[in-house]
């Protein structure tokens, strides 16, 4: 069974059970209120009879009737049957309308009469109409008397029948509405639903620019087109940016290659001196360690992107390994007339792993290094804070330009820096940086130095770090 039936069969039980416990509720109440009265004039008339009973001889009982045509009008005495009986039972004295008849008496009703009860009784079959009957009982000197004072229960009952008959027309007329109301509603509400699924179906890979129809409103499914719609954007953004990455893959290898290509092709041509051969194989030689160089960062993306890249995070002495770092890249760093220095005043833990971090450090120095200007120093400052572990590497370079502050990171991105300085790389360095420390939790923002020109880049490693004086 579907959604929309089951929540349309759970709204009409709800509703049947609602509207039916009301209506008996409603009638039970009214039934109580008419029985109530009719309980309450009986007993007013048994009480008065009784006190005249009292005030009365032992010898001259009898029911104090009106005699005909002399009397008030008296709507009190009007269909009511009286009977006056003994601490026995036997009939003392009886009221002109009951005729032959008698009022029953019970064992039962003469045990309570002695305790001195008042006791109501419901006599469905004691005449041709239902009777309610009240005994009140009356002491007279040393004897026990009661009087029972009876009433037809037809009115009432008939006023009870069309009180069912109104309570009953009125649930059902409810119940009706109700369920048509709820199922005006859910159809609302589903048809919404049916629309967006019907919607979300045609959006394909192909399509992902469009987006949900809104409702128009501000409820729950509102919300849900909105979410739906940022989620399809963000689909959308990373199949372009998938795209993208493999156009521009494609493109930066075919560019070496067609170079590769036409130096060959031309070496070829005619014969060459052993010299111009060096020189042509040199060149060669220097596109193939470019291309290795990217394929060998591609395979790194595609190892962080599909996951299978470590990424438990192990206590690293961050001090140690910059160090280590630093002492890889002297030798280049010196060919270009750079300085590399060292600021750790203390050793420093970080959460991370040691081939990422490495990987990190290794990135942040070829950049700094290669867009540092000739004969200027590249500084690397480590601290411990009370959050974690900061790293800032510092350059003479021409820092960043405000354009290319939102793309640094994207993958085969290259900025102003690089087309100035014509310097090699393919732009994956720093979109392998972001992935890596995207995997332990740290964060790396690129800016311009305040202290002059340059870039100033700055890693902060998250977590517990554990820092002694060095
Ligand atoms: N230290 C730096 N100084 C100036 N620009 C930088 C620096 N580091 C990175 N950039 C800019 O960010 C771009 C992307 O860097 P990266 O991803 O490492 O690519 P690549 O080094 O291959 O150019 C660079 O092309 C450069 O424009
Ligand atoms: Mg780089």
């Amino acid at each position: 069974m579907g959604f929309r039936r089951r929540l349309l069969l759970v709204h009409l039980m709800a509703v049947v059970l609602i509207v039916t416990c009301a209506a008996a509720a409603g009638w039970w109440l009214l039934s109580q209120s008419v029985l109530g009265q009719l309980d309450a004039a009986l007993l007013a008339l048994g009480e008065t009879e009784a006190g005249l009973l009292a005030d009365g001889s032992p010898e001259a009982i009898h029911v104090h009737e009106p005699r005909p045509g002399t009397a008030p009008p008296s709507l009190v005495r009007l269909d009511r049957l009286v009977q006056i009986i003994d601490a026995n039972g036997a009939v003392v004295a009886r009221s002109n309308n009951l005729g032959a008849g008698t009022l029953p008496v019970s064992a039962d009703l003469l045990k309570s009469l002695a305790h001195g009860q008042t006791v109501f009784d419901t006599l469905p079959h004691a005449s041709e109409e239902p009777l309610r009957m009240v005994s009140v009982p009356v002491r007279l000197g040393e004897h026990r008397y009661a009087v029972l004072v009876a009433g037809s229960l037809d009115d009432a009952d008939r006023t009870l029948d069309s009180a069912a008959l109104l309570f009953g027309g009125l649930a059902v007329a409810l119940l009706l509405a109700l369920a048509a109301a709820g199922a005006i509603l859910t159809g609302r509400l589903f048809g919404t639903v049916e629309r967006i699924a019907a919607q979300a179906r045609r959006i394909s890979d192909a399509s992902l620019g469009e987006r949900l129809a809104h409702p128009g409103s501000d409820d729950e499914i509102g919300q849900l087109v909105q979410t739906l719609n940022s989620m399809l954007g963000r689909l959308q953004r990373a199949f372009e940016l998938q795209r993208n990455f493999t156009a521009n893959a494609a493109h930066e290898i075919r560019s070496p290659l067609s170079r590769l290509r036409t130096e060959i092709e031309l070496s070829l041509r005619r014969p060459r001196t052993a010299e111009e051969h060096v020189a042509t194989l040199q060149s060669c030689l220097e596109e193939v360690v470019g291309l290795t160089s990217m394929v060998e960062e591609l395979l790194q993306l595609a190892r962080l992107d599909a996951g299978q890249e470590s990424r438990q995070p192990e206590s690293v002495a961050l001090d140690a390994l910059t160090r280590e770092a630093i002492a890889r890249w002297e030798g280049s760093a010196a060919a270009r007339g750079i300085q590399l220095i060292l600021h750790a005043p203390q050793t420093v833990q970080a959460r991370v792993g040691e081939r990422a971090a490495m990987l990190v450090l290794n990135n942040l120095l070829d950049n700094a290094i290669k867009f540092s200007a000739p004969d200027s120093a590249v500084e690397l400052r480590i601290s411990a804070e009370a959050g974690g572990a900061t790293l800032e590497v510092l350059d003479r370079g021409p820092g960043i330009a405000s354009a290319d502050q939102e793309q640094l990171f994207e993958r085969f991105y290259r900025g102003r820096a690089s087309r100035q300085g014509q310097t090699s790389g393919a732009g994956l360095g720093l979109a392998i940086v972001r992935s890596v420390l995207d995997g332990y939790g740290a964060t790396i923002t690129i800016n311009n130095r305040n202290d002059g020109p340059g870039a100033a880049c700055r890693l902060h490693f998250p977590g517990r770090q554990a820092a002694r004086k060095g």
